[in-house]
């Protein structure tokens, strides 16, 4: 390759000088980690899983995940990614003693895992996008489920719209990814996830204001232990995963992208919070409505497109808010899936040494084919089946609670195991500049022991090993 190409991939510093492209400080280090974790998981996952689930229960199994799970596993990413300053599978190429152990088959399944979410979130949050559009008319706006269950039906029915908003989805994520990780990335959420935010906020005020929302927070909040099952337990683990973006190297990735300065525990705290917020914001826009108007709410994957616009039909300026619901959903999908489609961009044009350009675009053309498998489920491909699933449900299934737990587990035991606390505590502690030793050897404590074994059990229960 010439040296051209390779210094097309680096952007130049203040002294002209070419460096690796990353995150240009501290609020763009949590913001564009934040776009990452926050997303359809919030706004879509998290509802309907939890509707599914029977509610608090779900909510308390969730957050335990998320404690001695999520946080763990992000804090070792981002170490290992800005240890390495490489993609995922660079990363375990370059900081493995034991050159013979194959650890960076973790990077080899993260990408593969990034594909298959690629494939069913491209679809959904082209549902969302046309949402948006279709949610400024009438269309969709009916207190009848019937009516919006039939609008949402003849959308998904068609393949020829379901490629469609998928495509144009991809041409929207392809497009940032273009303008690099600083410009791209940390760009764009710092100017989506404000306004997110706001949005998300209003939704919140309307619904809780609604008379009889105290059901709706009664359901997310006050927990019956009863309808919790070793299936659900591994769903609500799932999810810490797929939330937090876990488990398949895009924290890895992202890693990559902080400055040596970083505080890397502190800011993975934040971000877990920060996501924590959305998603119980999410859930307290949408449980004390739907429980306000008499609607169920375990309609599973399609209460967002189906169940939600029937409720916002029913509420006094239920139009505006649609309106602002759809968009907001939409913008937390963007950043979210700028970081999975980052995982093999990053790969190609580092390891490869690709431009960028070039990079990009070979990704999306190869996620618009695998993604049509998604795209397709709804419709031609509806009876094509593995193991009783769809390609778009089983590729949901396989990565949140196969693959990322999976990757997640054998992360942890690296970091533990093999690059060992000497290490991470030089690495955590930023060669002792920060004082949170006692801190570190407590994340380091935990990921020896409590999470591998947590992520195991929960596994094996999940696929009924223990009866
Ligand atoms: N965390 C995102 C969400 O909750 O919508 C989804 C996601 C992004 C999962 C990036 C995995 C990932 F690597």
């Amino acid at each position: 390759m010439k040296n051209t190409d390779i210094e097309k991939n680096l952007s130049k510093n203040n002294a002209g000088i070419a460096v690796r492209d990353g995150f240009t400080g501290g609020l763009g280090v949590i913001l564009a980690t934040l776009g990452s974790a926050v997303g359809l998981g919030n706004i879509w996952k998290f509802p309907y899983l939890t509707g599914v689930n029977g509610g608090a229960a779900f909510l308390i199994v969730y957050l335990l995940s998320t404690l001695l799970v999520g946080l763990p596993v992000m804090i070792s990413e981002h170490m290992l990614g800005r240890k390495a300053k490489a993609e995922a599978i660079s990363t375990f190429l370059k900081l493995n003693p034991n050159k013979k152990q194959p650890w960076w088959l973790i990077g080899v399944f993260g990408v593969v895992a990034a594909f298959m979410i690629m494939a069913f979130y491209t679809e959904v949050a082209g549902w969302v996008f046309a949402y948006v559009i279709k949610s400024l008319g009438n269309g969709i706006f009916s207190t009848d489920p019937a009516v919006t269950g039939a609008a949402f039906g003849s959308m998904i029915s068609n393949p020829w719209i379901s490629l469609g908003i998928q495509w144009a989805v991809l041409a929207l994520v392809g497009f940032i990814i273009l303008q690099g990780v600083a410009k791209g990335i940390e760009r764009t959420a710092k100017r989506v996830m404000p306004v997110l935010f706001a949005l998300l906020i209003i939704v919140v005020i309307r619904s809780l204001t609604l008379e009889g929302a105290l059901e709706g927070l009664k359901f997310l909040f006050m927990p019956d232990f009863s309808k919790l099952t070793g299936a659900a337990i591994l769903t609500a683990m799932g999810l810490a995963f797929f939330k937090l973006s876990i488990g398949m190297g895009t924290m890895i990735t992202y890693g990559s992208y902080f400055g040596d300065d970083q505080n890397i525990p502190m800011n993975a705290t934040k971000v877990m919070l920060g996501d924590l917020v959305v998603s119980l914001l999410a859930g307290m826009a949408i449980f004390p409505a739907v429980f306000a108007y008499g609607v169920e709410p375990d309609a599973g994957p399609s209460l967002l497109f189906i169940t939600i616009p029937t409720v916002f039909a029913s509420m006094p300026f239920g139009h505006f808010f649609m309106v602002i619901f759809f968009l907001l959903t939409s913008l937390a999908a963007i950043g979210a899936m700028l970081s999975l489609i980052e995982v093999p961009v990053a790969f190609l044009s580092e390891h490869y040494r690709m431009t960028r350009n070039k990079a990009t675009i070979v990704i999306v053309g190869l996620l618009a084919a695998v993604g049509s498998l998604a795209a397709l489920s709804s419709n031609v491909l509806a009876e094509a089946k593995l193991f009783g699933k769809t390609f778009f449900d089983l590729f949901d299934f396989l990565s949140s609670n196969v693959l990322l737990p999976v990757g997640g587990l054998f992360i942890v035991l690296f970091v533990s195991w093999v690059i060992g606390w000497n290490k991470v505590e030089k690495a955590l502690t930023n060669n002792g500049t920060l004082k949170n030793v006692k801190l570190v050897k407590f994340y380091f404590n935990v990921t020896r022991y409590v999470t591998p074994i947590l992520v195991l059990v929960v596994l094996l229960n999940g696929f009924g090993v223990f009866g």
